[in-house]
C-alpha cells in the first residue's frame, strides 16, 4: 500500500496493472518466437548412454487432457492458463503418437500399454501377446508372448521396477510382464475351468511366480494377492476377490529368502517410509485393496 491511499482507489490501479502484465503486443509474439527457434536450434544431441530410464505412462492422458491440465495449472497459479507450460513440455524432445488397437479405433489400456511396453500393436483387451492373439481366448495365446521393457532392461543389467496409481494387476502395468489374453484375468478367481485347463494364469501370479527379478512392485490390488483365508489388514474384511489357491504375498516372500535377497513387503505409509532402499533389494508394496486413491481422497498420513 501506498501511504495516504485508500483501499478503494488502490484496487482499480492494481487491477490495471494486472491486465497491462498480461497484454503482449506483436514485438512480444516475435520475440518469443525467435528465441524458441534459436534455442531448438542450440540443442546438442545427447548421445550417451542413459543410466536410468523412468517411462511415465499417463492412462488416457491425450491432447485434451493435458490441455485441460495445463489451463487449471495456470490459473491456479494466476494466470489466464493457456501460456502455461508443463515441466515435461519443456524436455528438449517432444513427440506425438497414434494410439489404436489393431481391432479398435479407440483403443483401451491393455493393447496399448503392450504397445508402449512391448514395442507391439495388438489387439484390444490383450496383455503382453501379439496380434495372433484373440480376446479372452486362452488357448490363441500360447506362442503370441511377446517381451517387454522390462525383459530388455534386465538383459541390461538394470534394476527394474513397476510404480503405479491403479491395482498393480491392471491393464497399463500388467502389460510389462503379464501374458493374458484377456485384461480381466486379474486373480485366480477370475479364470474359468477353460482357461485353468488351457494352462493360462492369472496376471497376480504371474507377476509374483514369474517375474521374481522385478525389484521394485508398488500400487494397489492387494486383494489378487491374499489367500482367502486372510482378512485384508486395511478393510477388516476379506474381498471377494481374494484368492483360493495360494498366498501370493507368502509365496513372494518365500522366494526372496530362498534368493537370499534383501526384501520388504509393505501395505501402508509408514511401513513404506521405514524402508532402508541401500538395504533392500526387492520390494513389494501393495497399498489399497483394489486402487489407489485419487490426491484429493487420499489419506496422507
Ligand atoms: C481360440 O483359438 C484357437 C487357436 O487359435 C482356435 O482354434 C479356436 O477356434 C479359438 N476359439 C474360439 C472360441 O474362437
Ligand atoms: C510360471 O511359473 C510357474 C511356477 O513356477 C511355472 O509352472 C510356469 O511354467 C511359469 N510360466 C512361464 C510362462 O514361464
Ligand atoms: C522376460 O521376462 C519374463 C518375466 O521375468 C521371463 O519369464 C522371461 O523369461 C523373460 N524373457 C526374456 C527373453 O528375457
Ligand atoms: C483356505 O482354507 C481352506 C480350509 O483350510 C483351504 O482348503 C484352502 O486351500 C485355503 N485357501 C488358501 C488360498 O490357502
Ligand atoms: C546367503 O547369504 C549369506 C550371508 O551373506 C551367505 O552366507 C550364504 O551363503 C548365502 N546363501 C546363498 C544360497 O546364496
Amino acid at each position: 500500500m501506498f501511504p495516504g491511499q485508500e483501499r478503494v482507489r488502490y484496487l482499480p490501479w492494481l487491477m490495471s496493472m494486472v491486465a497491462c502484465a498480461l497484454t503482449q503486443d506483436a514485438a512480444y509474439w516475435n520475440t518469443h518466437a525467435q528465441e524458441t527457434l534459436k534455442k531448438m536450434m542450440g540443442q546438442k544431441h545427447n548421445t550417451n548412454v542413459a543410466k536410468n530410464v523412468i517411462l511415465f505412462l499417463g492412462d488416457g492422458l491425450g491432447i485434451s487432457t493435458v490441455t485441460a491440465s495445463r489451463i487449471y495449472k495456470g490459473q491456479l497459479q494466476g494466470q489466464t492458463g493457456e501460456e502455461n507450460v508443463m515441466a515435461y513440455e519443456k524436455f528438449a524432445y517432444t513427440g506425438l503418437i497414434k494410439t489404436y488397437n489393431t481391432d479398435q479405433q479407440v483403443p483401451d489400456s491393455a493393447g496399448t500399454g503392450t504397445a508402449f511396453l512391448c514395442g507391439v500393436k495388438a489387439k484390444a483387451g490383450t496383455l503382453g501377446l501379439d496380434d495372433i492373439a484373440e480376446y479372452s481366448n486362452c488357448t490363441s495365446q500360447h506362442g503370441a508372448e511377446v517381451t517387454s521393457i522390462l525383459n530388455w532392461s534386465k538383459k541390461e543389467g538394470k534394476s527394474t521396477g513397476i510404480v503405479t496409481t491403479t491395482r498393480v494387476t491392471h491393464a497399463t502395468p500388467a502389460a510389462a510382464y503379464a501374458h493374458a489374453a484377456a485384461r480381466g484375468w486379474e486373480g485366480d478367481t477370475e479364470l474359468g475351468t477353460e482357461e485353468v485347463e488351457g494352462g493360462c494364469r492369472d496376471i497376480a501370479y504371474q507377476l509374483v511366480m514369474n517375474n521374481s527379478d522385478v525389484n521394485v512392485i508398488l500400487g494397489g490390488g492387494r486383494r489378487y494377492f491374499l489367500s482367502e483365508n486372510k482378512t485384508d489388514p486395511e478393510l477388516n474384511a476379506t474381498s471377494r476377490y481374494q484368492r483360493a489357491d495360494l498366498d501370493l504375498v507368502d509365496e513372494w516372500t518365500k522366494d526372496k529368502i530362498d534368493r537370499n535377497s534383501s526384501h520388504r513387503y509393505v501395505w501402508n505409509n509408514e511401513q513404506f517410509s521405514a524402508v532402508d532402499p541401500e538395504k533392500t533389494d526387492h520390494l513389494l508394496g501393495l497399498f489399497e485393496s483394489s486402487h489407489m486413491q485419487y490426491e484429493h481422497a487420499r489419506n496422507t498420513g
